[in-house]
């Protein structure tokens, strides 16, 4: 019996040696290790014919038999693994062969156009500011010289929070924030989200987009928002275009007009996009409330400013002539990559 041990590891041995892959490995293994039916085991059932005083000493030869049958797989393991390695260094690659290309995302319509906006007030050395979308009645309303029993607060159909605070309506409590925060001369954009609660259809979302503008300083007048406005519609939508400021009415500006931009469509003769108007809506704007600015702490009789409110969708619907404001937030790839 000790010969036929002699004999298996002899025989694995040489195998083992001849073995290419783990998989060959791996089955020299079940065949000689495994525990039911492995030859190892065969020859070590044998070892109730022995004599009682052979049986240690064949126990002994079998285990260390074993042992080196083990070692003998370990390092052939090894010697597969190593060659494997040095294949796979070896092999050449094609490095002119077109990859897969990731599929890249972009940026969104919005986000462009905002982009756009904002690089307009930057060269204009405005400074472009964020504020929180939760507001307090106080910013949202109260400072912006609108007190709690007012029905301009039903107009805006606001979302309150359980804690009382509120989404806000608009940019604007952007403004008394940050005069508050600062001394003029204040030269801001606001861009971000506003909420209020509108039923969703073509023209109306329960979220959109506006940037609020503030210029406060001694000696501002209308005059300054007439004509930067002017130029932001020509820059946005093109040389050609007329922008045409419509008496209108807001608590926190006085005098108050609504933005409207001639139809870059029909130029001004009258379409659909335009509704037969002619004109576009933009926003609203005006000359900052005097209540407004005493409630920052400026003095009206020393500083005077303007402001305004524009829809950021508005921009891109007019300037993109997309005619459904649903069609931002649906995430529809065909529309979104139009504009990638
Ligand atoms: N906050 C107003 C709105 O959302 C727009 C506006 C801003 C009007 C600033 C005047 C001045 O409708």
């Amino acid at each position: 019996m000790l010969d036929q041990l002699a004999a298996l590891e002899r025989e694995l041995i040489a195998k083992a040696a001849a073995a290419q892959t783990e998989a060959e490995l791996e089955s020299l293994r079940t065949d000689f290790l495994g525990r039911k039916g492995g030859r190892l085991s065969q020859v070590m059932s044998g070892v109730g014919k022995l004599a009682k005083e052979e049986r240690a000493d064949f126990g002994r030869h079998a285990n260390e038999t074993k042992e080196r049958i083990e070692a003998e797989f370990a390092r052939a393991e090894q010697r597969i693994h190593r060659a494997l390695l040095t294949d796979e260094l070896a092999r050449t690659y094609d490095v002119t062969f077109p990859g897969s290309r990731p599929r890249l995302g972009s940026l969104h319509v919005l986000r462009r156009t905002l982009n756009d906006v904002a690089s307009f007030f930057r060269s204009r050395g405005f400074a472009i500011v964020m504020g929180p979308e939760v507001e307090t009645e106080f910013y949202n309303f109260e400072a912006m010289n609108i007190p709690a029993d007012h029905p301009a607060r039903d107009a805006m159909d606001t979302f309150y929070l359980p804690t009382g605070s509120l989404l806000r309506t608009h940019t604007s409590p952007m403004q008394v924030r940050t005069m508050l925060a600062h001394t003029p001369p204040i030269a801001i954009i606001v861009p971000g989200k506003t909420y209020r609660r509108d039923a969703l259809d073509a023209r109306h979302a329960f979220m959109f987009h506006q940037f609020e503008g503030l210029q406060v300083d001694r000696g501002i007048t209308f005059g300054h928002l007439k004509g930067l406005v002017s130029d932001l519609c020509r820059y946005l939508y093109g040389k050609t275009r007329r922008t045409r400021f419509r008496p209108s009415y807001f608590q926190f500006t006085e005098p108050s007009a609504e933005v409207d931009v001639s139809c870059p469509v029909c130029d001004g003769s009258g379409c659909r996009t335009c509704g037969g108007a002619g004109w576009l809506e933009m926003g609203g704007s005006g000359m900052v409330h005097p209540q407004v600015l005493r409630t920052a702490g400026y003095d009206p009789e020393v500083y005077s400013g303007w402001a305004f409110g524009l829809g950021i969708e508005r921009i891109a619907m007019v300037r993109h002539g997309i005619d459904d404001i649903r069609l931002f937030t649906e995430n529809d790839l065909s529309f979104l990559e139009q504009f990638a």
